[in-house]
Order: structure tokens, then sequence, then C-alpha cells
């Protein structure tokens, strides 16, 4: 295992597996864990808005023992004064054991690993990837289908700029029989480097298309994702975008009984909250979700038994 976690392939199948099983352990033994990580202190350094991964990453320090400093605004922290972020990585190094890290630019949490010796990792990074984010996706996916093999999956969205949907197909495309189906307007399309680098490279089977109804009774996990409004170049873009899938009760009709659904959250306008209460609405347990598995993450990346 790295030190750090910057790109979900750098966890093995069996890592994962692993991580899952302890995520589902502390959920069922949570006074197991309680001390876990007494002691221990984690940074979390984060130079772009966030709400769920910032304080599901604090709740499950706290949950484990441990304590949490850092920033939620890079403009209180010295990143105003121009300090570089390698440089604010080896100062914070000196007060916490553990960084969890989200930036604006592609590869800034790899700089910072590369920069210290405590264990970093991705909270996301500009349009690239999110790992702990496709934990959480993982852990909710064998929760609610039990099973990582045999699935159709549809992402849902702007597939150009969502880091979440990269880091999803990354590692779902180690799986065996997984099909993916990827919604959205041909502006958003899934970056080129990720049909070849990966779909292409592990010859997983991918279909794209325009029609959320159109592939809906074939799926198995619909994954909705917000248009990501922050990486486009002009407002007008984004505002013709914004609106293209709006999933409703009706949409739902034709799908199937057990499918789940899926949204990395925050939710603009892409899912209707009519949508909330039907069972295979699965995006708030996927918050929930995503606590566990950072506590397991961090014990693992620590060594903490
Ligand atoms: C996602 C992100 O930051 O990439 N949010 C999250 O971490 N749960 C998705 C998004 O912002 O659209």
């Amino acid at each position: 295992m790295n030190k750090d976690l910057i790109d979900i392939r750098e966890l093995s199948r069996e890592e994962i597996d692993e991580l899952v099983d302890v995520a589902e352990d502390i959920m069922l033994h949570p006074e197991k864990y309680a001390e876990k990580c007494k002691g221990r202190k984690l940074a979390t350094l984060f130079y772009e808005p966030s709400t769920r991964t910032r304080l599901s990453f604090e709740s499950a320090m706290y949950e484990l023992g441990g304590s949490v400093i850092g920033f939620s605004d890079a403009g209180s922290s010295s990143a105003a004064k121009g300090e570089s972020v390698a440089d604010t990585a080896r100062t914070v190094e000196c007060f916490a054991d553990i960084i969890a890290m989200r930036h604006p630019k592609e590869g800034a949490p790899y700089v910072a690993a590369n920069s210290v010796s405590i264990p970093v990792i991705n909270a996301g990074d500009g349009g690239h990837n999110h790992p702990t984010q496709t934990l959480t996706d993982l852990l909710t996916i064998h929760k609610e289908k039990g099973r990582f093999e045999d699935l159709v999956i549809g992402c849902c969205g702007d597939l150009k700029f969502g880091r979440t949907v990269h880091s999803l197909i990354a590692a779902m495309s180690r799986y065996d029989n997984v099909k993916f189906v990827l919604i959205s307007p041909e502006e958003l399309k899934v970056p080129e480097n990720v049909k070849t680098d990966i779909l292409e490279k592990n010859g997983v089977d991918f279909v794209e298309t325009k029609s959320l109804e159109g592939a809906m009774p074939n799926l198995d996990i619909l994954y909705m994702t917000r248009v990501q409004r922050e990486r486009f170049f002009n407002e007008a873009d984004y505002v013709r975008l914004k609106d293209t899938y709006i999933l409703t009760p009706k949409k739902l009709q034709n799908a199937k009984y057990d499918l789940s659904i899926l949204h990395p959250l925050p939710r603009v306008n892409e899912i209707s909250v009519d949508v909330d209460k039907d069972p295979r609405a699965s995006y708030f347990r996927q918050v929930r979700n995503g606590k566990y598995i950072r506590m397991a993450l961090m014990m693992k990346l620590m060594g903490v038994d």
C-alpha cells in the first residue's frame, strides 16, 4: 500500500475489499474503534468549497478518538500570501499525522504528498480525481447491490469535469462484467484519456448516449452528477447545459425495481426532490457511508491495527 491515496487505482481490489470490510465492521461495532486514533491529528486543507467531504473526514477522525486542525477557505491560509502547496504541506507536517487536501489544481495533492512523510489523501483535485468519494461509492454499491461484478452503471450529467465519475470509472473498470452507459450532452462527454487509458485499455464495454430515458431500463446503478459550474470557461455555456438532465419519478417508471440511484452531492437541479422518497434513492445513505470508509482509510494509511 502506498503512503498516500492520490488516485483510486493505487488501491488493489484486495485493499478495497479490506477497507469495505472494516467500514462495515465499524458500522456494526463503532465502540471497538472509538480510541483507535487517540492522540492522532488530521489536517484538512481545503482550498475549494466542501460540505460532505470535509465534514465526513473530520467526523471520521473524531469518532476514532483523534482530533482535527485545518482550514476550509484558502483565503484564510498563507496561500493568500503566495505560499506554495509544498511549503504549506511541510508546515502542516509539523503539527499533524495525516493530511486530507482538496485543491482546484489537478495534481496539487500529489505535490503535497511528495513534500512530506505523513500520508496525504486527495480529497478532490480540480476536474481530475476524487478517490475517497469513489470509496464511498464502492461501499454504497456493496451495501446496496451486494456485489461489484455484473453491473450496468449509468453515469449521467457532467462527465467531462466531474472528477467523481473519472475515479468511479477507474475503480469499477477492474471488476468482471461491468458495463458503462455514459449519458451526457456532446460538450460534457467523458474525456478521451478516460476512454483510452481506462475503458478501452481494460476492455470494458461502454456506450455513449444523450438519452437518459433510453438508457434507464438497463441500469443497475444510476450515478447522477451536477454540472460543474466552477470549471466552465463561460457562464453562458453553463446556463445552457445545467438542466440537461432532471431525474423525476416519471423518468424512473421504466427503471429496474432494484436500481440504485447514487449522486456524490451537492445536488442542484438534476434530481427532483420528489425522487428522494423513492426507496431506490441511495444518495443520502451514500453520504453516511462516506464517514465509515474514511475511518477505515485513515486507520489503514496510518498503520493503525
Ligand atoms: C463532489 C466533488 O467535490 O467533486 N462532491 C463531493 O465531494 N461529494 C461532486 C460535486 O461537487 O459535484
